[in-house]
């Protein structure tokens, strides 16, 4: 009942910036602490005063109502100038149409096609490696993700040099983006250098995409990919379509929200493997077992339990959404508290997910807390990775399909280890939660990979 639910104010907000250095600076140190202060605390995001549901059952609340905890708030204000009114950033007036109209384009059969683009550039992945290199993980496997993402979007009409355009592009406009949220809009008008170049970024982005939609509309051909899809879907009575600006903001929602967050998640549990040499071997031998040294692709990924749980205590203990926001479109009363329209809430699974009344040893590595019969009892809201309810993420299932599969071909060809430089304190003023500098020594395995290679003799 909300009545037991304690509130509480995190302690130490400066004038202007509010809490912005501690979120920025150390912001899991900062997040762990705030349960200590309630169920529901009150921080402040630059002058702003906000909300953070710290108990599961809250930030399940707040999630499950998305019609009084509308998109909206510092962050989507500024992610706007981005993804424009996509799906993840659309009002709750907008939405139910979109996600109907989208849906069909990640269900399970469409996945096992976009798994076959997957699995081509996990291989491309691993095949450009060379023994003893030293990887700066995180840009390395972005590049992946957004090239895994652009070609499942548009298998037609792009080249390296739209891919390169549009890695520069996001780079820049999401490196500036948390800034913005805690400055003035007056502020982004100045025609300081900064200011310039997130204009001229999103100028490219935009540009490109549009001409992409264009020559896909003059080709008038169905591609099978995710960009015909959205060209072609149509409202249940036959009705309505996208038209090209809502196509528009659709792509790049896509590859907005299916970069990025892959090549974070990936990342961390590369680093992970690096760091539990069990949970590693255990990785390797079920690679081992089940691919003999080909990639992985969507018939394995039943086969590869012990990689997908990997991957799912990766998500736990590093969820790459870490800090997004709602404003609530009327009065409502959230934990005893009356919240007025227009009030902020910061949702932030890692404030719940590493917490001992929620998971068990929550700062422990543990995959096999992902076993079926060990998840029964977690209360509901207790893994918010990918939200909940009406909003939440349409690319899930692709989301772990992907992180899967690269992570089994890597696992089954390459041994990581962590070289001097590497720094994982979570980048500052990152949109995705990811470590500052990953710098992986990469050892090609010897083992049934090799042995494959060895038979197929030189290609
Ligand atoms: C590990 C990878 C991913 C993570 C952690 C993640 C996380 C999330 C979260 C937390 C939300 C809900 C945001 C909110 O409630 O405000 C979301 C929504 C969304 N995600 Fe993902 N995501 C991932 C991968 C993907 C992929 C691969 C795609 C597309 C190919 C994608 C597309 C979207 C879209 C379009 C939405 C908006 C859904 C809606 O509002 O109906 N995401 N994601």
């Amino acid at each position: 009942m909300s009545t037991n639910f304690v509130n509480g104010t995190a302690p130490r907000a400066l004038p202007l910036v509010g809490h912005a250095i501690p979120l920025m600076r150390r912001p899991v140190e900062f997040l762990d602490s705030l349960p200590a202060y309630g169920d529901l605390v009150e921080i402040r995001l630059g002058p702003t005063r906000a909300y953070v549901p710290c108990h599961p059952e809250l930030l399940r609340q707040v999630l499950m109502e998305d019609r009084v905890f509308d998109k909206g708030g510092p962050l989507f204000d500024r992610l706007r100038d981005i993804v424009g009114n996509g799906l993840g950033s659309c009002p709750h007036r907008d939405h139910r149409r979109q996600r109907r109209l989208l849906q069909p384009a990640f269900h399970r059969a469409r996945l096992q096609h976009y798994a076959d683009v997957m699995e081509q550039e996990s291989t491309v992945l691993t095949e450009s490696w060379q023994e003893g290199q030293v990887i700066d993980a995180f840009p390395v496997l972005y590049g992946f993700a957004l090239r895994t993402a652009t070609r499942t979007l548009f298998t037609a009409h792009v080249d390296d040099g739209d891919v390169e355009t549009i890695q520069r592009s996001f780079e820049t406009a999401l490196g500036g983006l948390f800034q913005r949220m805690f400055l003035p809009r007056a502020w982004q008008r100045l025609p300081l250098p900064a200011n310039r170049r997130y204009q001229q970024a999103l100028d490219h982005l935009h540009g490109r995409v549009d001409r992409i939609i264009a020559d896909y509309r003059r080709g008038g051909q169905n591609h099978g990919d995710l960009l015909s899809m959205l060209m072609s879907a149509r409202d249940e009575d036959g009705g309505a379509t996208l038209n090209d600006d809502e196509v528009h903001d659709q792509v790049i929602t896509m590859l907005f929200g299916g970069s990025e967050t892959v090549a974070a998640n990936l990342t961390w549990t590369l680093y992970l493997m690096s760091r539990h040499p069990e949970a590693a071997r255990k990785v390797h031998e079920e690679t081992d077992a089940v691919l003999e040294g080909r990639p992985a692709g969507w018939s394995d990924l039943p086969e590869l339990p012990f990689t997908n749980r990997m991957i799912t205590e990766s998500l736990r203990l590093y969820p790459p959404a870490w800090l997004y926001t709602r404003i609530t479109a009327s009065q409502v009363e959230l934990a005893g508290r009356r919240l007025e329209p227009g009030t902020t809430l910061v949702i932030s699974p890692p404030v719940v997910h590493r917490q001992a009344s929620v998971h068990a040893d929550p700062t422990d590595f543990s995959p096999d807390r992902w076993l079926p019969d060990r998840t029964a009892d977690l209360p509901r809201g207790s893994f918010a990775t990918f939200g909940a309810g009406a909003r939440k993420c349409i690319g899930d299932a692709y989301a772990l399909a992907e992180a899967t599969l690269a992570l089994a071909t890597i696992a089954n060809r390459w041994q990581v280890e962590c070289d001097p430089g590497t720094d994982v304190r979570p980048s500052t003023l990152a949109t995705v939660m990811h470590p500052r500098r990953l710098h992986l020594r990469l050892a090609r395995r010897t083992t049934k990979t090799a042995r494959h290679n060895a038979r197929r003799g030189p290609s």
